[in-house]
């Protein structure tokens, strides 16, 4: 019997179906492929999700060497998607220096599904996307951009559309299909579902749909993301949701400086290909203050998190620009040694953060917590670095570069502010 299953899911394995309709829909399948009779005897001996399994065949694609950095719909707009919004949104991106800055990905979250067609197709709602997810697509690339869409590991999205449980190889290849290089991948509606299966079993099917997809994990660090994540996708979310706050809770969600402090261990598990992902960004969305902003998107860059946007990109004021578009603090998320910054320092309300960066340099994040300035600094030995070197200081976000410091960098720091600075030890 045990060998009789094992024939039949190579077999359907090789014919290109996704094993995973065995266990669900086994009266679906083509004759020819096997009798009705045997796929019900598969059924009986099946349990839910049987297809599941923990190995993955093909190598992880190298698509994120450096953390992903593009826009998300979610954070701004929540379920009020539209072809119309990710036009606009594209258009924004290929014209406010955003891609000129690194953005890429203009990513669909939660809603723009509807149903499923006769065959389990997943089919985009009609009525705001008229023109299919296809020519979306094509419109995004056409923009020299990549595209995204979201799905969820259950039976439904966290906004109640119909999820991928049972169904990953059929929408793995239909986002192929479409030309889609991202996926965020939900957790909602999953009940007793285990993560790791859940999320191999969609990087098997992404990774045998012929086209190369991002896959970002979206389980909120619930399952010990650590110790499966990296051999299975490319980032993964390592809290719940953030909101446009400076601190606190809201129900789950959490303010910027609640997710800050949920990153603190996590350095470790992060490297090129791999990435904790603290949340999209939520900088431009009204409401912090802008040196709140500079402070979150600085830290952000120190986190080396993925840059995914979350603001309405046609309609930047001009902090908001230049705060995303910030070259150099872009320049320390996007460092190819991929290192992501530690906490080296913290007494109450000031902090210091610090990552070093292809070639000997470091960057160094000053971090003031508290309600008044603060006068802080970095001494060159909490980088490592000899007492006596001489290095070249570049505040990041003032531009001043300052020539030869020795023993270490220091300034005034604004309260929620930050200084940030590359230091290059001058040799
Ligand atoms: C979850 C995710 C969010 C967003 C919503 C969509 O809460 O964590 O990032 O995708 O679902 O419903």
């Amino acid at each position: 019997m045990l060998a009789f299953v094992r024939l039949l899911r190579t077999v359907l394995h090789k014919s290109g179906r996704g094993s995973e309709s065995l266990a669900r829909a086994p009266l679906r399948l083509r004759a020819g492929v096997f009798t009705v009779a045997a796929a019900g005897l598969l059924a009986a001996a099946a349990p839910a999700f049987a297809h599941e399994t923990l190995k993955l065949d093909a190598p992880k694609p190298v698509l994120a060497a450096t953390p992903p950095m593009g826009w998300n719909s979610w954070n701004k707009f929540s379920c009020n998607v539209s072809e119309q919004l990710v036009r606009q949104q594209a258009d924004a991106m290929a014209d406010s220096g955003m891609k000129e800055a690194g953005y890429r990905y203009i990513v669909i979250d939660d809603c723009w599904q509807k149903s499923r067609d006769a065959d389990g197709n997943i089919v985009a709602d009609p009525e705001r996307f008229p023109g299919g997810i296809k020519a979306l697509a094509d419109y995004v690339h056409s923009k020299g951009l990549k595209f995204g869409l979201y799905s969820d590991a259950g039976s439904l999205t966290c906004g109640g559309r119909p999820g991928s449980a049972g169904r990953e190889f059929q929408d793995a290849r239909q986002y192929a299909k479409w030309g889609v290089d991202y996926l965020k991948y939900d957790w909602c509606s999953t009940g007793p579902r285990n993560a790791e299966a859940a999320y191999t079993i969609m990087a098997k099917a992404l990774r045998e749909s012929g086209r190369d997809i991002v896959l970002s994990i979206c389980e909120w660090g619930n399952n010990q993301p650590e110790r499966w994540a990296a051999n299975v996708g490319h980032l993964w979310r390592t809290t719940g949701d953030i909101y446009d706050g400076w601190e606190g809770t809201k129900a789950w969600a959490l303010g910027m400086v609640n997710i800050l402090d949920l990153q603190a261990e996590l350095w470790r598990y992060a490297g090129p290909n791999q990435w904790n992902d603290p949340d999209m960004l939520e900088v431009g969305n009204g409401g912090m203050t802008t040196t709140e902003y500079e402070s979150h998107f600085s830290l952000w860059a120190m986190l080396a998190a993925p840059l995914i946007a979350g603001n309405d990109l046609s309609k930047m004021d001009a902090d908001t620009r230049r705060i995303l578009t910030n070259a150099d603090v872009i320049a320390i998320d996007q460092d190819p040694l991929g290192q992501q910054a530690r906490r080296i320092w913290k007494q109450g309300d000031l902090e210091i953060w610090a990552r070093p960066l292809k070639g000997g340099e470091h960057a160094v994040v000053l971090f003031n917590r508290g309600a008044m300035p603060a006068g802080m600094s970095v001494d060159w030995d909490q980088l490592n670095l000899p007492a006596g070197l001489k290095a070249d200081v570049k505040d990041l976000w003032s531009k001043k570069v300052t020539r030869h410091v020795r023993g270490r960098f220091s300034g005034t720091v604004a309260s929620h502010g930050v200084l940030m600075a590359r230091i290059t030890p001058v040799l």
